[in-house]
């Protein structure tokens, strides 16, 4: 018999809403409550259906999660953000940033006192790494959670937290917190109950005996290979091996288990109690398992993310999710919806931004984008140049063996490339997590000294010097002028070098990220403001950046297309908002390129609408025919006026 979908998931509703205790809501609040569920309740339904509809007792498991949203409806949240637009993220006010709590500041309340050099840069959307009670020592920097409903005692207390939410939401700064769901640490109390052999809580992991987890390992990506080989870890006190795709510390969560559903959708809920406005989905690509796959990207991955989306439409629908899914493009774009994740970080520009500077040329970047940039309606890309985490190349071989260019051994130059180990190239980076087998590894380093600012200084090159802090503002010139939020990862607005001092702490010297997670000092912040300093000159182009970018309506203009100049080593797009264009032109190589004839027959003039243009950047007026070459490492953003 074929199911009548639309009439279950009524019927059921029915049933739950008749069993559910509404005795701490007031009239009004049960009102709200109700219609929302009548809206919510059956996108959620259809998505927890495939996972779950096999499962015996999964009326009692949706009674326990329908009742954790009446008991989260009726608990206070700190101040909401004033704007309550629905779109705000298409906005072009919108400028990020990534800080480490204890990096930027000491503590959450001292952070408080940052906002103010939040508000001089313009930043208004805070992402906080991760906060939460976490192992002492190595914790993954955080990403390894003991428990999602205490902030971490070195940072403050959950009330500092929700103090910092409402003195941000008062200057109209979203806040960014980590959900950090692929996984919890081995101190959280789930696993400690499953270590002291609880069964419900061995559910709540992949606990298996080694035959299992070596048909597994089989099909399965190594993460962290300099950690550990395959992707579990043996615990002799159980005589069991356990999934960590992550550090050995890092148990993944069993959803196939609905009571794993149900509990981390409760643990959501008091994350968002803390008054954030953005949830990161963490490793999301990761959360659903089968045996004989790569378990990354799984098509029930997408079911149990969107049925975590539907949780927060019918919990706290102001929040919405940003997708960290740094995986191969196509699987990248499949997380981005209306009904999954609104916000996603866009690792493919970041890395062939990278990729284009390494090689003075822009194909791949161009075809690789063409494919892969446009995304769904409301919707919107978290652009990055840097993040705390490693560049890892991933873009769509299809493509780069259609430009003949040989994947693997472009991703060996790439590593070589930015880690020292290429004849004449500008970058000082470090490898992260080399891959015995294959060879295969990632790499980190700050935004200034992969552009080459650190090479320059120890070789007293100005030349050297100048072309490295264009490099800085030729990415920062795309990556403000794209579609989306650009988002600025901490310390690389003041031009701080790799530092290496992670390398005396046994609990990172282990971990190369740490080279671009340096705590800032006062001395980081004078030399910032120093106009002599390269990092004042730094810190100067990107503040300058910003204001140009919120000055103007243009930069949210949703109309997007790649215009292609005719020459390998210029990248160039246009946005257009009524009559108004934004033609913005990059060379990313360090020599003069012409502009001879450009595809479609298109003149410049024709793509702008007039002879003329400003370049927003220096406020000069263009005259379009005659402009004949491009500067060395230059952008302009070029407006009709
Ligand atoms: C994400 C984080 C990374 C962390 C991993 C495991 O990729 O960005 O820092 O190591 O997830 O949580
Ligand atoms: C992420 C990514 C991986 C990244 C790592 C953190 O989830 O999948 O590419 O490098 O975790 O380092």
């Amino acid at each position: 018999m074929v199911m009548n979908f639309a009439f279950e998931a009524q019927k059921t509703q029915q049933r739950l809403l008749a069993e559910l205790d509404f005795s701490q809501l007031t009239s009004q609040q049960k009102a709200i409550f109700v219609k929302r569920l009548e809206n919510g309740f059956a996108p959620l339904f259809e998505q927890l259906f495939p996972l779950y509809g096999q499962c015996f007792d999964l009326h009692y498991h949706l009674k326990v999660l329908l009742q954790s949203f009446i008991d989260f409806h009726k608990k206070k949240r700190p101040a909401q953000i004033k704007d309550k637009s629905e779109f705000w993220f298409e906005s072009n006010q919108n400028v990020g940033i990534a800080v480490y709590v204890d990096l930027l500041a000491d503590d959450l309340s001292s952070l408080i006192d940052k906002i103010p050099y939040f508000e001089s840069l313009g930043i208004n959307y805070v992402h906080l790494m991760p906060l939460y009670l976490a192992p002492e020592g190595n914790s993954d920097g955080g990403y390894a959670i003991s428990d999602y409903r205490t902030v971490s005692p070195n940072l403050g207390t959950n009330k500092d937290l929700k103090d910092l939410a409402s003195a941000l939401h008062k200057k109209g700064i979203r806040m960014v917190l980590d959900f950090v769901f692929n996984h919890t640490s081995d101190e959280h109390r789930w696993a400690e109950a499953a270590k002291s052999g609880d069964q419900g809580f061995q559910g709540y992991y992949y606990f298996m005996g080694e035959q299992d987890a070596m048909e597994y390992n089989q099909t399965v990506r190594e993460i962290f290979p300099q950690i550990r080989r395959g992707s579990f870890t043996y615990l002799p006190e159980l005589d069991s091996h356990v999934w960590t795709t992550f550090n050995s510390f890092q148990w993944d969560l069993n959803y196939s288990n609905p009571a794993v559903f149900v509990a981390v959708v409760e643990e959501m809920l008091h994350l968002i109690l803390n008054g954030c406005d953005v949830l990161r989905l963490d490793a999301l690509a990761f959360v659903w398992k089968e045996k004989g796959t790569v378990c990354e990207n799984l098509p029930k991955a997408h079911n149990l993310i969107k049925a975590f989306k539907a949780c927060l439409d019918i919990a706290a629908p102001q929040v919405v999710f940003k997708s960290e899914a740094i995986v191969h493009p196509d699987e990248v774009n499949k997380y981005i919806g209306a009904d999954e994740c609104t916000l996603s970080y866009n690792p493919l520009m970041m890395a062939l931004l990278w990729e284009s500077l390494a090689t003075r040329q822009t194909n791949l970047l161009y075809q690789s984008l063409e494919r892969s940039f446009a995304i769904p309606e409301h919707t919107t890309w978290i652009n990055y140049i840097r993040c705390h985490d490693d560049i890892g190349w991933l873009w769509d071989d299809a493509i780069s063996d259609r430009l003949g260019i040989d994947g693997i051994g472009h991703r060996r130059f790439l590593n070589q490339f930015y880690t020292g180990q290429f004849e004449g190239s500008f970058a000082a980076g470090v490898p992260f997590q080399e891959n015995p087998v294959n060879g295969d590894c990632r790499v980190c380093g700050t935004l200034a000294s992969l552009a080459g600012v650190e090479n320059a200084i120890a070789a007293d090159d100005p030349l050297l010097l100048d072309h490295a802090i264009s490099r800085i503002r030729v990415l920062n010139g795309i990556n403000f002028a794209m579609p989306g939020i650009p988002l600025l990862y901490q310390g690389d607005d003041l031009g701080v070098l790799n530092n290496d001092d992670y390398l005396n702490d046994s609990t990172k010297a282990e971990d190369s990220r740490w080279v671009h997670r340096k705590k800032l000092t006062n001395a980081d912040f004078a030399l910032a403001e120093d106009n002599g300093a390269p990092q004042g000159k730094i810190a100067q182009l990107i503040r300058e950046m910003i204001k140009i970018r919120k000055a103007n309506p243009l930069f949210a203009a949703q109309e997007f297309e790649l215009v292609s100049l005719g020459s390998e080593h210029l990248f160039a797009f246009r946005r257009q908002m009524d009559d108004k264009t934004l033609l913005v032109i990059a060379n990313m190589s360090e020599h003069l390129v012409p502009l001879e004839h450009l595809p479609l027959g298109k003149s410049l003039s024709e793509l702008i609408g007039q002879e003329t243009a400003i370049n927003l950047l220096n406020k000069e007026l263009v005259d379009l025919p005659s402009l004949s070459l491009i500067q060395p490492l230059d952008i302009l953003w070029l407006v009709n006026n």
